[in-house]
């Protein structure tokens, strides 16, 4: 069983994602920090995200950074990241490691942007999870202030606004709805009601197939 799940910068897709990693028993990648690690790697050691060349060359220091390192979830890594993601060349050179994780014997469940469109289009059941521009800036300001990282909620939502509009816009693997995703809408649902809702649309997805 594969998972997709996808959306928008903090949907609460990687909340999601991870409780259905648990659910269900599968392995679970989030491949947002895959983009966040070659971006904090240009951002430590230099490079000038301007560059697609510099922006590729930096995606061989992604196994360097360390995963639990606080300063990946940084609004200054968020939006590098999601600058260096529209350059073809980056999505190529990390586009192997997130296909053959989806094509793990154990299953699995990948969140991110083109998990459903792109890297796993097969998959048994695909997300799309969204909420409002505003709920997301709320809930990326709390969650920063619960690290330590005190953020204005005004930046945090311009910040939100033009990364959808990045992601969205760019020609190569842009975010979108896969055709057969089904949209889930937490802006108005709790953690555990937005778990619910996927873990039901998971499960009816299952038996519609079977
Ligand atoms: O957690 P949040 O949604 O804010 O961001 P993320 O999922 O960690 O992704 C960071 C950036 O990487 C996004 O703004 C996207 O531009 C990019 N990304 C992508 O292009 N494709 C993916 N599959 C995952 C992330
Ligand atoms: O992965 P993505 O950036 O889409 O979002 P996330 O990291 O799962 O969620 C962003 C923040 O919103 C986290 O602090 C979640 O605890 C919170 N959240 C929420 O308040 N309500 C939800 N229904 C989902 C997530």
């Amino acid at each position: 069983m594969v998972i997709a799940v996808d959306g928008p910068a903090a949907s609460g897709k990687g909340t999601i994602a991870r409780a259905l990693a648990r659910h269900f028993g599968l392995p679970h990648m989030d491949t947002g920090m895959l983009y966040r690690a070659v971006a904090l790697s240009m951002f430590r050691f230099g490079g000038d995200p301007g560059s697609e060349f510099e922006a590729v060359r930096a995606c061989d220091g992604v196994a360097q950074i360390d995963p639990t390192d606080e300063e990946l979830r940084s609004e200054v890594v968020s939006s590098i990241a999601s600058r260096i993601s529209a350059y073809p060349g980056v999505r190529a050179a990390l586009l192997e490691r997130q296909r053959s994780f989806a094509a793990g014997a154990d299953g699995a469940v990948l969140d991110g942007r083109d998990i459903g469109t792109v890297i796993a289009p097969h998959a048994t059941a695909k997300l799309f999870v969204t909420a409002s521009p505003e709920v997301r800036a709320r809930r990326r300001v709390a969650e920063l202030l619960a690290r330590g990282m005190p953020s204005h909620y005004e930046d945090v939502l311009i910040d939100i606004r033009a990364r959808d509009e990045r992601d969205s816009g760019r020609e190569a693997a842009p975010l979108a709805k896969a055709e057969d995703a089904e949209l889930l809408d937490t802006s108005e649902m709790s953690i555990e009601e937005a778990i619910a809702a996927a873990i039901g649309l998971v499960e009816a997805r299952v038996k519609a197939r079977a």
